[in-house]
């Protein structure tokens, strides 16, 4: 175990462009929806009690149920005391960050409760916000609704005049500059999924713009929260013993898994039309293979970093519908047993999924990328539910040393160099390396493991960063829409194979696998 000695080491606080958290009218649509009364106001709960939230920040819950200011706190009480990170829920502090919260009740399409939205943010609407002297010029709108919700929520906001873009009668303000003091910023956070293909995240892309600007508009990818990801570019690029070595030189493949012991659950209606490439490969995965991959960004300016990203895309070769069949393998679970011996159902047995459906739970793909640094090195992602074990990580193998000496002796019992990057659970780096084993001569591989625990007392959800950002106007661990239409092109080649695959063909001609709920993880390759 590596034994660390941090605190004899100074502390480099980073002055991320200034960004941070700015006084804003946080509005919800969805506000009494399982997102919102698990993610967000428990996150939003966390950075109050921590003091990241704004003191002057309002709360506005949006959704069509009937409930008044009081019910809905009680509601989201909780939610909050349930799923907040805080130890031990504060009663007086509760009080003093739901005095802060409202709602407004209206149905999602009906432009009244928009123009009321309007009213009450402007301070038109005498007596709705009690007690609060000043109303904040700045307003995220979030959007934890389903997503066939997206482009009407942000078209009744444009029509009441609550965009960001001028000419539709919307203000804005590039972020991170202090707005002149009537005129505040408006964003847009758009959840998942974003879009079903390419065509239909263009058409979305293009009617959120109707009403908000590009660098308004923050796609959420919660991945890109959690603090292992955001590791990935401090390990890179504040390190000088891993850039050299990262590459097709030293790099042999890399792996990236994020695997999951869940079943669906009930998401069939969503899932069922969608699917393990649809619903983690497509951003999840690919996001984090951006991440592994890119190049050094000019700065860590967040129109940089994307632009790194979007270049990992652009260099995927285009591969052929027979090409990317081959490269890949889909898989669906079929009832099976847990470590305890508890049944499982089967996916087509679940609410909502078609009983004879050919919908992926399981999907590995290799990729290759065409460019300087990383051509020839298979890039394997897979991704699946109902597995043995639940993990995300990412595993980087080197290449093995000259055959002199040990290699030529060993054979394959000497073990590659691997940097194993843990992103849950036990947050961590792990590098493997070979070593003596004392009193013999003989070769034992070995692990340096660093874990975050062992350093910091908490690690916080990664939809309190996302919404610090957000207020912030720092849209690093956002997807621009050119990042998320890049990744649909090669989901959409795969899509449009596996449609036409017979599901009982082979697995390399786009077959469908069946495994028992409960399996162990799948070598890679199976
Ligand atoms: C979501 C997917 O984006 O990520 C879910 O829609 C999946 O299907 C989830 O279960 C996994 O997230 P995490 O953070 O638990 O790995």
């Amino acid at each position: 175990m590596l034994q660390l000695k941090s605190e004899q080491y100074p502390v480099c606080s980073l002055d991320s462009g200034g960004f941070k958290p700015e006084p804003a009218v946080f509005v919800v649509f969805g506000a009494t929806g399982d997102l919102s009364h698990r993610k967000i106001f428990p996150a939003l709960f966390d950075l109050f009690l921590g003091g990241i939230l704004p003191e002057d920040l309002l709360m506005v819950g949006f959704a069509r149920k009937d409930l008044d200011h009081k019910k809905f706190r009680e509601g989201l009480r909780q939610g909050c005391a349930s799923f907040a990170r805080a130890a031990a829920f504060d009663e007086e502090q509760w009080k003093r960050f739901s005095s802060r919260v409202y709602y407004l009740r209206s149905d999602l399409e009906d432009s009244r409760g928009y123009v009321r939205l309007a009213d009450v943010l402007a301070g038109r609407e005498n007596g709705f916000f009690k007690a609060i002297d000043a109303i904040p010029k700045n307003i995220l709108f979030y959007l934890a609704v389903g997503p066939e919700h997206f482009g009407t929520i942000s078209d009744r906001l444009g029509e009441a005049g609550l965009g960001s873009r001028r000419d539709r009668g919307g203000q804005r303000a590039a972020p991170g500059v202090k707005s002149a003091p009537r005129q505040g910023w408006r964003r847009l956070v758009v959840e998942k999924p974003y879009g079903r293909d390419g065509e239909s995240a263009k058409e979305l892309t293009a009617v959120l713009q109707r009403s908000f600007a590009e660098r308004d508009i923050y796609r959420i990818d919660h991945y890109l929260g959690k603090e292992t990801v955001q590791n990935l570019l401090y390990l890179r690029f504040a390190n000088s013993v891993f850039e050299p070595i990262w590459n097709r030189h030293h790099i042999e493949a890399i792996d990236i898994s994020v695997f999951e012991t869940v079943g669906i659950g009930d998401r069939g209606g969503y899932y069922d039309s969608a699917g393990a490439a649809r619903d983690m490969l497509q951003n999840h995965l690919i996001q984090l293979m951006c991440l592994t991959t890119m190049e050094p960004p000019a700065s860590l300016d967040p129109e940089n970093i994307h632009n790194e990203k979007v270049k990992v895309l652009q260099s995927i070769a285009p591969y052929s519908p027979a090409s990317l069949l081959a490269r890949a393998l889909r898989g669906q679970y079929v009832r099976g047993v847990d470590a305890e011996g508890r049944s499982l159902p089967g996916y087509r047995e679940e609410t909502r999924v078609k009983p004879d459906s050919s919908t992926e739970t399981y999907v590995a793909l290799t990729l290759e990328l065409d460019n300087w640094r990383f051509a020839g090195v298979p890039i394997r992602l897979r991704t699946g539910k109902a597995f043995a074990s639940k993990f995300s990580q990412i595993v980087i193998h080197f290449k093995k040393p000259p055959a002199a000496l040990f290699t030529a002796q060993c054979g394959e019992s000497l073990i590659n160099n691997t940097l194993t990057i843990q992103i849950q659970p036990n947050e961590g780096v792990w590098l493997r390396f070979n070593a003596k084993i004392p009193g013999m001569s003989a070769i034992k591989a070995n692990e340096l493991r660093f874990s975050f625990k062992e350093v910091s007392e908490y690690l916080p959800e990664a939809y309190e960063r996302l919404i610090a950002d957000a207020l912030a106007g720092d849209s690093t661990l956002f997807i621009r829409a050119d990042e998320s239409q890049q990744a649909w092109r090669i989901v959409d080649t795969l899509e449009a194979a596996w449609a036409k695959a017979d599901p009982g063909a082979p697995p390399a001609k786009g077959g469908l696998l069946f495994y028992p709920a409960g399996s162990p993880i799948p070598e890679i390759g199976s």
